[in-house]
């Protein structure tokens, strides 16, 4: 049955129903009260999986919007940056820091390893006038988990501010944005936030605004000075998504009448079966145990199958999408998504369905063996 889809990629992630059919409601005008009153409830429920005290600015842009205005906002042509890299998203913030003219030094941790903290204090302690470092919480090329505390701390001891790229863990992955410095945190709403590409989320810390109003960069739809004085008024600056907005509010309560303490406990069992599972059928994971993303994961495709190969029969045969590899990844790794709107039985689903393109594929394989122990650890005790 074609119709039956199962998409497992790392964004977009499903839609749950109760989102679906927030997002059916009559359009409302950005300028009413009503929806002054819509912006203010989701302020209230965000600020909670932001752990933060500060504003969240919702913007109507994808991720990388919410990137650029971190950048546009705080980054002064020829200010020196440091960008911690662990993948593809890593490089795409270093670039967009370079095209808003910063001198960009990187430390590139390799695809599929996590930010190394020493690292990171020797450099910070070698140079002291970065003025930003740039992060990646949740690098969804590798499916690798970086220590944002640990380089929240350091960074807190310096002038600079700390930027991070959340848009893959953030309603996911715990994040702790006040207590481990995190100075902007970005976004958006279509990975662990269970709703369609088009809004960014971010928040700006007091350090970040000091340095904000002196910035000099060009910027008018990303910025963020007129996207405060917008929000003092429960509005925005230009006319937001109103659809999403419904659609957020309503993921939103889903997320916190599940509990988030429940749904980042959710992610991480649904990542360790899957890693068990993988580990089952002889395949090797990229990133080791102590990194491994909640949300999603890197599996390495047999040798002798190429993982777009591998992708196609998943695809064609059973409905069940995997995203592949990017950059120096193509072709050799597919990634199985559990982000989001996603449950036991989406693991099941995704590990039976590989064991058969496997088999079909031409790839010894024992059938059941990883779906097995997948089911293994959903009926451990807890
Ligand atoms: C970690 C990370 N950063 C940034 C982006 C870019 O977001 P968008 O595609 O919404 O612009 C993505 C999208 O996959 C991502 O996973």
């Amino acid at each position: 049955m074609k119709e039956k889809q199962y998409l497992m990629i790392p964004g977009p992630t499903p839609i749950p129903p109760a989102v679906t059919a927030a997002m059916t409601r009559p359009v409302i005008g950005h300028r009413s009260d009503d929806f002054a009153k819509l912006h203010r409830s989701i302020e209230e429920k965000i600020k909670m999986v932001f752990q933060t005290k500060n504003d969240v600015f919702i913007l109507t842009n994808s991720g990388t919007g919410g990137l650029e205005t971190a950048i546009a906002n705080t980054v002064s042509p020829g200010d020196k940056v440091l960008a911690l890299i662990t993948g593809n998203f890593g490089e795409r913030f270093a670039n967009i820091a370079r095209a808003y003219g910063a001198e960009v030094e990187e430390i590139n941790f390799g695809w599929g390893k996590d930010v190394d903290l020493a690292a990171v204090a020797d450099k910070l302690a070698a140079n002291t006038d970065y003025k930003a470092v740039l992060a990646t919480q949740n690098e969804t090329s590798t499916g690798v988990l970086n220590d944002i505390a640990g380089v929240g701390a350091l960074v807190a001891k310096t002038n600079a501010l700390f930027l991070v790229d959340g848009v893959s863990g953030v309603g996911g992955i715990e994040i702790k944005t006040d207590e481990w410095n995190v100075d902007i945190l970005v976004t958006a709403s279509q990975k662990a936030f269970m709703l369609p590409p088009g809004l960014a989320m971010l928040s700006v810390s007091e350090k970040a605004w000091r340095v904000i109003e002196k910035n000099n960069s060009p910027r008018f739809y990303f910025s963020l000075p007129a996207a405060r004085k917008s929000f003092a008024k429960w509005n925005t600056a230009y006319t937001p998504n109103v659809t999403l907005f419904m659609g957020l509010n309503a993921a939103l309560e889903m997320m916190l009448n599940e509990g988030l303490e429940n749904v980042y406990a959710r992610h991480i069992l649904l990542a360790r079966a899957t890693r068990a599972a993988v580990r089952a059928l002889k395949l090797d994971l990229l990133a080791e145990d102590h990194c491994a993303s909640p949300t999603v994961t890197a599996v390495y495709a047999p040798e002798k199958i190429g993982a777009d190969d591998l992708r196609k029969i998943l695809r064609n045969e059973y409905g069940v999408t995997f995203a592949g590899g990017q950059g120096i990844l193509k072709g050799k790794i597919f990634r199985i998504a559990h982000m989001g709107f996603a449950g036991k039985m989406d693991v099941l689903v995704a590990v039976g369905a590989l064991e058969m393109a496997l088999a079909k594929a031409g790839y010894s394989v024992e059938l059941g063996a990883g779906v097995r122990r997948a089911q293994e650890i959903f009926l451990e005790k807890s």
